[in-house]
Protein backbone atom coordinates (compact mmCIF):
# COMPACT_ATOMS: atom_id res chain seq x y z
CA UNK A 1 0.00 0.00 0.00
CA UNK A 2 1.59 3.17 -1.33
CA UNK A 3 1.70 6.33 1.40
CA UNK A 4 1.06 9.14 -1.14
CA UNK A 5 -1.46 8.63 -4.12
CA UNK A 6 -1.24 10.75 -6.73
CA UNK A 7 -4.65 12.71 -7.71
CA UNK A 8 -5.58 15.46 -10.14
CA UNK A 9 -5.99 17.45 -7.27
CA UNK A 10 -2.51 17.88 -7.05
CA UNK A 11 -1.78 18.37 -10.91
CA UNK A 12 -0.87 22.26 -11.56
CA UNK A 13 -1.74 22.30 -15.04
CA UNK A 14 1.82 22.23 -16.34
CA UNK A 15 3.21 19.18 -17.63
CA UNK A 16 7.13 19.64 -16.78
CA UNK A 17 6.40 20.27 -12.48
CA UNK A 18 3.45 17.76 -12.87
CA UNK A 19 6.04 15.03 -14.50
CA UNK A 20 8.96 15.49 -11.43
CA UNK A 21 5.74 15.52 -8.75
CA UNK A 22 4.72 12.29 -10.10
CA UNK A 23 8.49 11.24 -9.48
CA UNK A 24 8.57 12.44 -6.03
CA UNK A 25 5.53 10.82 -5.37
CA UNK A 26 7.32 7.30 -6.77
CA UNK A 27 10.30 8.03 -4.75
CA UNK A 28 8.22 8.57 -1.09
CA UNK A 29 6.26 5.07 -1.98
CA UNK A 30 9.37 3.86 -2.44
CA UNK A 31 11.30 4.48 0.59
CA UNK A 32 8.08 3.68 2.18
CA UNK A 33 8.27 0.38 0.48
CA UNK A 34 11.72 -0.28 1.23
CA UNK A 35 10.64 0.40 4.91
CA UNK A 36 8.57 -2.09 5.35
CA UNK A 37 10.12 -4.27 3.72
CA UNK A 38 13.05 -3.81 6.27
CA UNK A 39 15.69 -3.25 3.50
CA UNK A 40 19.23 -2.37 4.68
CA UNK A 41 20.27 1.45 6.51
CA UNK A 42 22.28 1.59 3.26
CA UNK A 43 19.31 1.02 0.52
CA UNK A 44 17.14 3.06 2.78
CA UNK A 45 19.74 6.03 2.58
CA UNK A 46 20.69 6.23 -0.85
CA UNK A 47 16.60 5.97 -1.72
CA UNK A 48 16.84 9.10 0.81
CA UNK A 49 19.46 10.97 -1.34
CA UNK A 50 17.34 10.09 -4.29
CA UNK A 51 13.97 11.87 -3.09
CA UNK A 52 16.97 14.71 -1.63
CA UNK A 53 18.62 14.67 -5.12
CA UNK A 54 15.10 14.95 -7.10
CA UNK A 55 13.71 17.75 -4.88
CA UNK A 56 17.09 19.87 -5.16
CA UNK A 57 16.33 19.13 -9.28
CA UNK A 58 12.83 20.19 -9.39
CA UNK A 59 12.85 23.42 -6.96
CA UNK A 60 15.64 24.38 -10.02
CA UNK A 61 13.15 24.00 -11.97
CA UNK A 62 10.37 25.76 -10.84
CA UNK A 63 13.07 28.47 -9.79
CA UNK A 64 14.02 28.82 -13.50
CA UNK A 65 10.48 29.05 -14.63
CA UNK A 66 9.88 31.99 -12.37
CA UNK A 67 12.47 33.83 -12.88
CA UNK A 68 11.92 33.73 -16.62
CA UNK A 69 8.22 35.47 -16.11
CA UNK A 70 9.66 37.81 -13.36
CA UNK A 71 7.15 36.17 -10.44
CA UNK A 72 6.44 38.62 -8.18
CA UNK A 73 5.78 35.53 -5.60
CA UNK A 74 9.22 34.09 -6.28
CA UNK A 75 11.13 35.29 -3.91
CA UNK A 76 8.62 33.67 -0.95
CA UNK A 77 8.27 30.67 -3.06
CA UNK A 78 12.06 29.91 -3.22
CA UNK A 79 12.53 30.85 0.74
CA UNK A 80 10.03 28.01 1.03
CA UNK A 81 11.83 26.14 -1.25
CA UNK A 82 14.91 26.41 0.90
CA UNK A 83 13.00 25.47 4.23
CA UNK A 84 12.10 22.04 2.84
CA UNK A 85 15.28 21.38 1.60
CA UNK A 86 16.68 22.34 4.56
CA UNK A 87 14.07 19.88 6.61
CA UNK A 88 14.91 16.75 4.03
CA UNK A 89 18.61 17.55 4.58
CA UNK A 90 18.04 17.35 8.60
CA UNK A 91 16.29 14.47 8.21
CA UNK A 92 18.87 12.68 5.61
CA UNK A 93 22.09 13.81 8.38
CA UNK A 94 19.73 12.05 11.18
CA UNK A 95 19.28 9.41 9.86
CA UNK A 96 22.90 8.84 8.33
CA UNK A 97 24.23 9.79 11.73
CA UNK A 98 21.65 7.22 13.68
CA UNK A 99 19.52 9.43 15.36
CA UNK A 100 16.71 8.92 13.38
CA UNK A 101 14.97 6.23 11.89
CA UNK A 102 12.72 5.67 9.27
CA UNK A 103 9.48 5.28 10.81
CA UNK A 104 5.83 5.97 9.91
CA UNK A 105 5.48 9.65 11.14
CA UNK A 106 8.74 10.09 9.14
CA UNK A 107 6.90 8.66 6.25
CA UNK A 108 3.95 10.70 6.71
CA UNK A 109 5.80 13.66 7.28
CA UNK A 110 7.31 13.64 3.96
CA UNK A 111 3.91 13.05 2.73
CA UNK A 112 2.57 15.80 4.24
CA UNK A 113 5.97 17.96 3.40
CA UNK A 114 5.04 17.58 -0.29
CA UNK A 115 1.24 18.01 -0.99
CA UNK A 116 0.93 20.56 1.38
CA UNK A 117 3.73 22.62 -1.09
CA UNK A 118 2.14 21.74 -4.28
CA UNK A 119 -1.47 22.18 -3.43
CA UNK A 120 -0.28 25.81 -1.91
CA UNK A 121 2.53 27.90 -3.14
CA UNK A 122 2.67 25.45 -6.54
CA UNK A 123 -0.98 25.97 -7.52
CA UNK A 124 -0.69 30.02 -7.23
CA UNK A 125 2.73 29.92 -8.69
CA UNK A 126 1.58 27.69 -11.70
CA UNK A 127 -1.66 30.17 -11.99
CA UNK A 128 1.23 33.00 -12.79
CA UNK A 129 3.17 30.86 -14.58
CA UNK A 130 0.12 29.47 -16.93
CA UNK A 131 -1.02 33.03 -17.53
CA UNK A 132 2.20 33.61 -19.26
CA UNK A 133 2.07 31.20 -21.74
CA UNK A 134 4.30 28.14 -19.54
CA UNK A 135 2.42 24.97 -20.58
FE1 LIG B 1 7.42 24.88 -5.34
Amino acid sequence: MPIAIWSDEYSVQIKDIDDQHRGLVVLINSLYDAMQAGKSREELGELLGSLVDHTEFHFHTEERLFRVIAYKGGPEHVAEHTRLIDQVHELQLNYESGQTVLTLEVMKFLRTWFTDHITGMDKRAARHLAGHGVR
